[in-house]
């Protein structure tokens, strides 16, 4: 099929770890020049498999080959051979400048001994450049947000001397304006002869970006082939073996009627971020707030969580006209932050302790009887269908969309009166995304408020009831949800 040698080839690759098969006898071949698309649900062992072809994880059968040639790789010979990876988790050290984080897998010496400040933060600015960040190299990494320490691991990844760059859900947190830049920078990549391997639960940007897939199930690859000769559809049905759609009817089961409010801000101001939001979150719907990139919308759903204070305005919680984090929690606010890697996940704890953290908090039971916490935990993974071996395990062993799940069942187990929702299904596969949806609808439809923030158009056609539109720190719009379509939104972002 191809005449030009593959310049990564996994062969009949097996991975185990001590409760699971995570991959049995998978192939894949990545050309020069080409993007090949890994797909597969949560759990289906995508990210293993990037980890065995960097050389992070050894695997247990199978070779591995860089152009034809056999090779033990390690992760100092994946580097050497140009292979570059942008894991699932992110690998930024916060207390670092941007330039430091750029060029963190460059030696540190340059061929005159060392490297100055002012020559580090022009190679790294070139870097950055080159994938269309415009950040500041002297800027400590911790105060980006997540889409530019996103764009910093491209612009680390997008080195001279790569080969092979491979992309664990590049595009999970980032914004629809963010996506596009992405993909750009994927086909200047490809174009320059780089091979590359896109992991992604967009079936839309696969089908836009890839020429080559393989689909992973249970450890397994079921499919593979070219992308222009597949369908989505077809796609669909590799991964998860029949039919799965995500619409509104689907979603939602007749209407309900909205009750008091719950939850409301009066002319909030954030800076210059957040001017004089009025909204009010009623019992019994679920309210969606969206807009472009630095539109407001994520400080907004701060405001409401308690986490910052506004400026001027107010945030009334159940009445209480007190914002702060603790009345926040104390009335019953759920926040469920969008980068679950810094604010919502203790990696090191075990799934029961993550699953069960808001309702220990809220209820301020020092002691529990940790049978009964186990099997909340497990009754609490298993509505979501958290893919696990057994929950008093640390999370770290989950998936990412895995991970997700769980601090979402967190949530939707404690019964918060409003629950604020940042993003809930990033990196979530299509079946775990159709059921979240339902079990949002639910909370909503048992009296509680929802507020969904949310960048994805489908998420916000299939759940909300009412859609509010922010433009420049503003509400530009509201849309009732059944009208929310693609185009009425997207107009009202523009302001058109
Ligand atoms: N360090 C680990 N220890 C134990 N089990 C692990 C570990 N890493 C992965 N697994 C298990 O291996 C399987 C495959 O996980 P993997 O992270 O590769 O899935 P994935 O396809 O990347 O899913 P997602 O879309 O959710 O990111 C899962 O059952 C997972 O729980
Ligand atoms: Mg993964």
């Amino acid at each position: 099929m191809h005449a030009t040698l593959a310049t990564l080839e996994l062969r009949k690759v097996q991975k185990s770890f001590p409760s699971v098969r995570a991959l049995k006898d998978v192939s894949l071949a990545a050309y020069p020049g080409r993007v090949h698309a890994l797909l597969g649900e949560n759990g289906a062992g995508k990210s293993t498999l990037i980890k065995v072809a960097s050389g992070a994880l050894q695997p247990d059968g199978g070779e591995i080959l860089l152009n034809g040639a056999p090779v033990r790789l390690t992760p100092r010979t994946a580097k050497s051979a140009g292979i570059r990876v942008l894991h699932q988790e992110r690998q930024i050290a916060l207390t670092r400048s941007v330039a430091e984080n750029v060029l963190l897998d460059r030696p540190t010496r340059g061929r005159f001994g060392l490297v100055t400040a002012g020559g580090l933060a022009r190679a790294a600015g070139e870097r950055l450049a080159r994938v269309g960040a415009d950040l500041d190299p002297h800027a400590p990494a911790w105060t980006l947000t997540v889409a530019q320490m996103q764009l910093l691991e491209l612009a680390r990844a997008v080195s001279d001397d790569a080969t092979c760059i491979i992309m664990d859900e590049p595009t999970a947190s980032l914004h629809r304006a963010e996506i596009e830049r992405l993909f750009t920078v994927v086909r200047q990549v490809r174009d320059s002869g780089i091979a590359v391997v896109y992991i992604s639960h967009h079936l839309d940007e696969v089908m836009e970006l890839a020429d080559d897939y393989t689909v992973l199930r249970d450890g397994s690859e079921v499919a593979s082939g070219l992308v222009s000769e597949v369908t989505t559809a077809r796609l669909v049905s590799h991964m998860f073996g029949d039919e799965v759609s995500l619409r509104r009817e689907d979603v939602h089961e007749g209407g309900t009627r909205p009750g008091d409010v719950v939850i409301e801000l009066d002319r909030a101001s954030f800076g210059g971020a957040v001017r004089s939001v009025s909204l009010a979150a009623r019992r019994g719907e679920v309210l969606a707030v969206t807009g472009a990139v630095g539109c407001g919308s994520r400080e907004v759903a701060h405001l409401m969580s308690g986490a910052i204070k506004p400026t001027s305005g107010t945030v009334r919680i159940l009445g209480s006209g007190r914002g702060s984090r603790r009345a926040a929690a104390r009335a019953g606010v759920g926040f469920l932050p969008a980068d679950r890697k810094r604010e919502g996940l203790l990696l090191d704890r075990s799934i029961v302790d993550n699953a069960l953290l808001a309702e220990n908090g809220i209820t301020r039971r020092p002691l529990f009887h940790p049978l009964s916490a186990t099997r909340r935990a497990a009754d609490a993974c298993r509505r979501l269908a958290v893919k696990l071996s057994d929950v008093r395990s640390p999370i770290r062993g989950l998936s990412g969309g895995n991970q997700q799940k769980v601090i979402l069942a967190r949530w939707l187990r404690v019964g918060s009166e409003v629950l604020i929702l940042d993003e809930p299904t990033a990196g979530v596969d299509i079946p775990s995304k159709s059921e979240i949806y339902r079990l949002i609808r639910q909370h909503a439809v048992e009296g509680r408020a929802v507020v969904l923030f949310s960048t994805e158009y489908q998420e916000i056609r299939c759940v909300a009831d009412r859609v509010l539109v922010m433009r420049d720190g503003r509400i530009a719009g509201e849309i009732e949800g059944e009208n929310a379509t693609e185009h009425r939104i997207f107009e009202m972002e523009l302001g058109a």
